[in-house]
Order: C-alpha cells, then sequence, then structure tokens
C-alpha cells in the first residue's frame, strides 16, 4: 500500500459514540443450550458475555447520533456516511436509511470488509477528506448474531451484535493519519465464509494461524509507512475475535498486551463494530492524550486485514 502523500488534506476525529443491544447472553446461558462452558469459552477466547439484537440501521443510528453529538455538528454540516457493515439489514441502501433517521443531506454509502471493514472505512473518509469533503461520519456496525448458527458451539460464543462511530472533520494542519495498510487474500475466503442467507462457517484453527500473521503484517507496514517504531505506539487497538489472537499479535509486534484496548470479554466478536468500541473505551477511561500514537489492527473473512497509525488530535506543533 501507498504512504501517504505529503501535503495530503488531513482530518482528526472529533467525536466519537458507541451503541449496544441490551440484551445480556453470559456463557452460563450458552452452556443452557449447547455442550460447552463458561470455563471453557472464557479460556479459548477471553469472553465472557456477549450483547444480542437489534438491528443493524437501529444500532448505526445510535452511535451515529452520539458521535454527532459529541463533535457539536447539526447533521447537515456532514459531507458524507461511510457505514462498514457486513451484516447489512436490506441488501443495499443501509448507509442511506441512516443518513436520512440522522437528518444528514449527503452521500451515504455502506462498505463490507467483514471485520476490517471500520479500518476500511476509516481509511476511505481520510480519502474523501483528502478530495475535499470537510467532515464524515464513520460508523462500524454488525448484527452477527442473525447469521450465527445457535447450535454450532464451534462459532456461536464467538460473535454478538453493537456499533461504534466516529466523526472525523479535516484540519488546517497534519491530520492524524500517519500511516495505512488495506490488505486481501481472497485464496483463504473458504475457511471463514457465509452463504447469501446463510450462517457462518469456519475452520477456527486455521483462521486463528493466519488472523496473527496478517494483523502483524498489516500492522507492520502501517508503522512503516508511518515512521513509527512499535516502542513508540501507545494504544494498540485490534479487532476483538479472540484474546488469544490478541495476546500472539502484541507478542509477535513486541507490544506488551497491557497497551492493547480490550473489551472482548463483554461484547465478544462485534466485527465492524470492535475496533471503535475497544477505541471508545480506551478513550473514555482516559488512556489516550493528545500527541498519542494509536495503532488500528483488524482482520476478517475475505481474509482481509486492515490497520492504520493514528497520532491522536492531529499534529503536534
Ligand atoms: N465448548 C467446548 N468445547 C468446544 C467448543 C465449545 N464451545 N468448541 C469446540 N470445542 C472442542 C472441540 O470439539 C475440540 O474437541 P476435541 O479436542 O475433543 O476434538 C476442542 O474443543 C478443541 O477445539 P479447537 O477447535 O482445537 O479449539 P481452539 O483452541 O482452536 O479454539 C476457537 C477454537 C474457535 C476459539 C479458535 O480456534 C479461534 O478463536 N479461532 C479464530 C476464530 C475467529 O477469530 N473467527 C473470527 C474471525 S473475524
Amino acid at each position: 500500500m501507498p504512504a501517504i502523500r505529503p501535503g495530503a488534506r488531513g482530518a482528526v476525529i472529533s467525536g466519537w459514540g458507541t451503541a449496544l443491544p441490551e440484551k445480556i447472553v453470559t456463557n452460563d446461558e450458552l452452556a443452557a443450550t449447547m455442550d460447552t462452558s463458561d470455563e471453557w469459552i472464557q479460556a479459548r477466547t477471553g469472553i465472557k458475555e456477549r450483547r444480542i439484537g437489534g438491528t443493524t440501521i437501529g444500532l448505526s443510528v445510535d452511535s451515529g447520533r452520539q458521535a454527532l453529538e459529541m463533535a457539536g455538528l447539526e447533521p447537515s454540516r456532514i459531507d458524507a456516511l461511510v457505514l462498514s457493515t457486513t451484516t447489512p439489514d436490506w441488501q443495499w441502501g443501509n448507509a442511506a436509511a441512516v443518513q436520512n433517521e440522522l437528518d444528514l443531506f449527503c452521500g451515504a454509502f455502506d462498505v463490507n470488509a467483514a471485520c476490517s471493514g471500520f479500518v476500511y472505512a476509516l481509511v476511505t473518509a481520510h480519502g474523501l477528506v483528502a478530495m475535499g469533503a470537510d467532515r464524515v461520519l464513520v460508523i462500524g456496525t454488525d448484527t452477527l448474531s442473525r447469521i450465527t448458527d445457535w447450535d454450532d458451539r464451534a462459532t456461536a460464543p464467538l460473535f454478538a451484535d453493537g456499533s461504534g462511530a466516529v466523526v472525523i472533520e479535516s484540519v488546517d494542519g497534519p491530520g492524524q493519519l500517519l500511516g495505512w495498510d488495506l490488505d486481501a487474500d481472497g485464496s483463504a475466503l473458504p475457511i471463514l465464509q457465509a452463504d447469501v442467507g446463510g450462517t457462518i462457517k469456519m475452520e477456527g484453527q486455521e483462521v486463528f494461524r493466519r488472523a496473527v500473521r496478517i494483523m502483524v503484517d498489516s500492522a507492520e507496514k502501517s508503522m512503516l509507512h508511518a515512521g513509527v517504531h512499535p516502542e513508540e505506539v501507545k494504544l494498540v487497538v485490534p479487532h476483538q475475535a479472540n484474546i488469544r489472537i490478541i495476546q500472539a499479535a502484541c507478542d509477535r509486534l513486541g507490544i506488551p498486551i497491557e497497551r492493547a484496548a480490550v473489551v472482548i470479554d463483554t461484547t465478544g466478536n462485534t466485527s465492524s463494530a470492535s475496533i471503535p468500541l475497544a477505541m471508545a473505551d480506551a478513550l473514555e477511561t482516559g488512556r489516550v492524550q493528545n500527541g498519542d500514537l494509536l495503532l488500528l489492527v483488524g482482520f476478517g473473512g475475505g481474509m482481509t486485514a486492515a490497520s492504520c497509525v493514528l497520532r491522536w488530535g492531529g499534529g503536534v506543533e
């Protein structure tokens, strides 16, 4: 992937929001319906409970509205809406439905790069800013519970529902995006797949093995483009698929897991929502200050991978 051209118009995140369904499903509740246990799920995945329910459009409206409010923006000031989801409510027009409900007057389109989708959407939004957009709303939402086989113990404990959103706004000085990487390897599509209208089928161990490799590879490319070394990264915001994947990727990157944002214990794998949910949690618990370097890195079906390095608050001058 190319490096950012010097002088490209940049942006900063000026607001964020999250939405989770009210219904909590614990591991013990799952164990009441299938041959599994809280102990197994926690030990193999790090997940204790997950949220189930809602629609992709409804959750997106909730997180998107919060992000607009935090940014202090009237809806009419948004120039574009990018909605990342791999579980659309409709074949098309999901972003447009969110645009309508939020009273936006702008272009709106869906992006689907599975669990890498939020970073794909965020990088795309920065591209729109580089081409003249001033304010872009980026939402990552998935309702994976609707495509989960609830009789399959190999997948059911993993997947869940949620949404996260950010507003990015153009800035005069250096923007926040220092480096990015978008990657895909379609030869690995069969190991993690869902037919249209079907449920998730997965070769768990193979996905695990490749996930660590492609996360590390993508993260290293973004850091290289950004001119950033792992020890300078204040916070890694990884896709929340499995705590053991996060641990293995951090180990290989040489970044202590204490510097990772982790919410998987309470959210499960929410696909497009997992990175913005983890980032919002870190922001709200005071883990990020202006000038800090963040490394966002995701992987998912396709297989896809995506990462970017952000300097929180933009350039420090
Ligand atoms: N409860 C109890 N036992 C289970 C189980 C469950 N929910 N799911 C599988 N098992 C059993 C298996 O049948 C197997 O039994 P056996 O040894 O008698 O054959 C044993 O546990 C080990 O299964 P295995 O598949 O080797 O476990 P694992 O350590 O690889 O963990 C995953 C399974 C799915 C948690 C793990 O492979 C993983 O997270 N992979 C990546 C998945 C992912 O991230 N997908 C989304 C990408 S965006």
